[in-house]
């Protein structure tokens, strides 16, 4: 269904949207990708076009150049928008909030400008189980109460409440938020994964880097937290079963009118010591850890009921943990050594 669609893909060469341009490519869409390096390499188009035998095409710009945005969605005659642009590290948006509002609110603001101006309406956009807050009670489905404990957070929950408000205006608006659970893994040719700069925030991408020996140990952020082994649960989600749910939202999005909010997750949790028992598995190598003090604003678990989406995408995550950390290790070895 709607395969000859075009879709311009904001924040493209991301670690997300690089898997997401595979999946668009092989299922037949017409993909544009839009990015501004902020926190990607322009190498990954090669990359992309290595796996998928097709030229990418790409404007180099920032979201909030709005001329720049509405000229690319008339001259690619676009029709559908996935957007991932934006900043995404927790820590640093308490220290930055200036630069992560300017950079998520106002590049959603000069999208929905262009779009707007171009008369292009189906939206999908990257939002988070940080919307969640503290669970209430688990697993999340998409009825639990909103909040936010940080500008990252607060900017998806603003951005959220701003594409409601422009679907309740307008009929012609058709619009998905995807609210994901923790993205892992990396697609497996290994040319693509999530490449962090500097010291990795997330778990995995440390975890990987503590298993090929560029950093001595994972510290492990408290493990008296209520879960059946102390350390923090999440629901782990492998990135290229994310990038097929984007698939399945540009073609449910396209028949509804209004907001919508999506979790994609797969309902399954794991503890951190899980996360690194199978890791070890998967490189074979050990992974020595500390056990240290809880990180501030962390969480105990985080699970999605994914029930909506299975209902309403026909979409569910196939690919399990031993494939999320073997996918990682191999991305990992290839940045590493090329192999
Ligand atoms: P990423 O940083 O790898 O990708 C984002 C891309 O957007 C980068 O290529 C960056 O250069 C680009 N970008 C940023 N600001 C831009 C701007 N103003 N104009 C144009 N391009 C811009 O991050 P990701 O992990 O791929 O995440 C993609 C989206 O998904 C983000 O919006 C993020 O908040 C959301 N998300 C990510 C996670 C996660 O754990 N990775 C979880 C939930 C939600
Ligand atoms: C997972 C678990 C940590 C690192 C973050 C954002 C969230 C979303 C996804 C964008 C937790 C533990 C981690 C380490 C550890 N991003 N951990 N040692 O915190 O669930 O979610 O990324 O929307 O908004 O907050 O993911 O990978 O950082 O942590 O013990 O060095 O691993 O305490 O229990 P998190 P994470």
């Amino acid at each position: 269904m709607n395969n000859k669609k075009n879709v311009l893909v904001a924040g493209g060469a991301g670690y997300i949207g690089s898997h997401v341009v595979t999946v668009l490519l092989q299922a037949g869409f017409s993909v544009v990708v839009l990015d501004n390096f902020s926190n990607s390499d322009p190498s990954v188009l090669q990359r992309l076009e290595k796996i998928t035998g097709q030229t990418v095409p790409f404007v180099h710009a920032d979201l909030r150049t709005c001329d720049t945005v509405v000229s690319t969605l008339r001259n690619y005659r676009i029709n559908s928008v996935i957007h991932l642009a934006g900043l995404k590290a927790v820590g640093e948006s308490v220290a930055k909030p200036i630069e992560y509002y300017g950079c998520n609110i106002q590049g959603t603001l000069s999208l929905l400008e262009a779009m707007q101006t171009c008369g292009v309406h189906e939206l999908v956009f990257s939002s988070s189980a940080t919307v969640y807050g503290d669970p209430q009670t688990l697993p999340l489905d998409e009825t639990h109460p909103t909040s936010a404990t940080n500008p990252y957070g607060r900017s998806k929950l603003h951005i959220e409440e701003m594409l409601h408000d422009v679907a309740r205006a307008s009929e012609k608006w058709k619009i998905v938020c995807l609210r994901y659970f923790n993205p892992v893994g990396a697609h497996p040719s290994a040319l693509i994964g999530e490449d962090p700069a500097g010291i990795p925030n997330n778990l995995m991408p440390f975890v990987a880097q503590v298993a090929s020996g560029k950093r001595p140990l994972l510290r492990i952020f408290g493990n008296d937290y209520p879960t059946p082994d102390g350390t923090g649960v999440r629901d782990y989600i492998h990135v290229m079963d994310l990038a097929e749910g984007h698939r399945s939202a540009l073609d449910f999005v396209a028949t509804q009118p209004g907001w919508q909010a999506i979790n994609l997750g797969s309902g399954q949790g794991h503890s951190v010591l899980e996360m690194v028992a199978a890791f070890e598995k998967a490189s074979g190598r050990s992974i020595p850890y500390q056990i240290v003090d809880r990180r501030p604003g962390d969480i105990a678990s985080c699970i999605a009921d994914p029930a909506r989406a299975l209902r309403v995408l026909h979409w569910k995550t196939t690919r399990s943990l031993e494939d999320m950390c073997t996918s990682t290790w191999a991305w990992q070895r290839y940045r590493e050594v090329g192999v």
